[in-house]
């Protein structure tokens, strides 16, 4: 469905959120400043602007796909998701570096690997699970909130010598704001002072009743340090995983979400994209925010160049015009024209929207100088 939120389509008309807020009021419709609003709706604010409006950016993208919608038999299996929260230091990162290490895969390739933040585990059974680091720091509220959206499950990482703190807490209410359920791995166990009971009174009293007190919240006590329990944790993803019975059609156009972006030295700009929807092949072009490129080369998380990545497979690309921003929509189209199109949209309306600020900003100086 074609939705976009009241802050980008605040944006996209350059001014102020509030305002758009107030005339969805007078439309009869509450809205927060992140809520999604559906295209008719967009449509009526921005008449009430006085804009004229064509469904371009995001929405021409979409119909740029009408006839490309997927049925029942064309959607297949796909591999979990999994964001990895937690308060700083907990053990996250120590976590996902353990879990990897029962990657069968990688294990083959003789442990080769590129830290991208994002990696998919092949487990002995064959079962393949995608994991997306996130820092703990609470300055990056920002990537956590990102990382909650992206992902079908969140494994809560508490230190069980720590407790529940701040950043838990937070990372609790991203994952239930995206309505995402939530594992917890209690880590650490293997500390003298460790106490997962402690953990789970905690957890109560966040509303998340694990099964040992009779509710149905996955908790699985672990150590990233000295190696255990983590079949038990990819079990209990498995399981889930299962529940949500999680599907994608890997025959459309490759389509997904830019989890980090940079300029390397002899490489140009690099995006690690999570595809989420059909299958992104060397040679494709694609808009990525604000940008567009061709993609020249695909690299897996293993360091390894691959031709095509489908559903849930997280992947470096190469061959961006720019940098984009991490949370941006990606998504390959038909040709150069079309992607250069969207892409110098898309740039206008970002320029128009800042230009638009600093007026503000200049006219508030002003009144204050007064
Ligand atoms: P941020 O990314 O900064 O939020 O931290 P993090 O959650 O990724 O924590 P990280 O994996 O960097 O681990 C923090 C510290 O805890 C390191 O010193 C780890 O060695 C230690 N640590 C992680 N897991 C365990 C564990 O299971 N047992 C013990 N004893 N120490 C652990
Ligand atoms: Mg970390």
């Amino acid at each position: 469905p074609e939705s976009i939120t009241v802050q980008e389509l605040a944006n996209r008309m350059a001014v102020r959120g509030a305002d758009v807020i107030k005339c969805l009021m007078r439309l009869g419709v509450m809205a927060s400043i992140n809520q999604n609003i559906d295209a008719d709706t967009a449509e009526l604010v921005v008449t009430e602007f006085g804009h004229n409006m064509k469904r371009v950016s995001e929405a021409d993208v979409l119909v740029g796909l009408e006839g490309d919608v997927d049925t029942d038999e064309n959607l297949i299996s796909r591999p979990p998701v999994v964001t990895i929260m937690g308060h700083v230091d907990h053990g996250k990162t120590s976590l996902l570096d353990a879990l990897r290490e029962t990657d069968v895969v990688s294990g083959e390739a003789g442990g080769i690997t590129q830290h991208i933040g994002a990696y998919q585990v092949t487990m002995s059974t064959g079962g393949k699970i995608t994991f997306i680091d996130t820092p703990g720091h609470e300055a990056f509220t920002a990537m956590r909130a990102r990382g909650a959206k992206v992902t079908d499950i969140v494994v809560l990482v508490v230190a069980a010598d720590d407790g529940i703190m701040p950043q838990t807490v937070e990372a609790i209410r991203h994952a239930r704001a995206a309505q995402v359920p939530i594992i917890v791995a209690i880590n650490k166990i293997d500390k003298p002072e460790a106490n997962s009971n402690k953990v789970r009174q905690e957890l109560l009293q966040h509303e998340l009743v694990t099964e040992d007190l009779g509710g149905d919240v996955l908790a699985i006590e672990v150590s990233a340090k000295k190696r255990l329990n983590l079949e038990k944790l990819e079990e209990a993803i498995l399981l889930q995983a299962e529940i949500l019975d999680l599907k994608a059609n890997p025959e459309r156009v490759g389509q997904g979400v830019v989890i980090e972006a940079k300029m390397e030295k002899g490489r140009g700009s690099v995006a690690t994209v999570l595809v989420q929807k059909g299958t992104l092949k060397v040679g494709d072009v694609f808009v990525a925010g604000a940008e567009w490129g061709r993609v020249r080369a695909l690299v897996d998380d293993h360091g390894a160049s691959i031709k095509e990545a489908g559903p849930s497979t997280p992947v470096e690309v190469l061959g961006l015009q720019g940098t984009p921003s991490a949370g941006d929509d990606f998504i390959a189209v038909e040709d150069e024209a079309r992607a250069r199109e969207i892409a110098g949209y898309r740039q206008r309306m970002d320029r128009e929207a800042k230009a638009k600020l600093e007026q503000r900003g200049t006219l508030e100086e002003m009144f204050t100088a007064i």
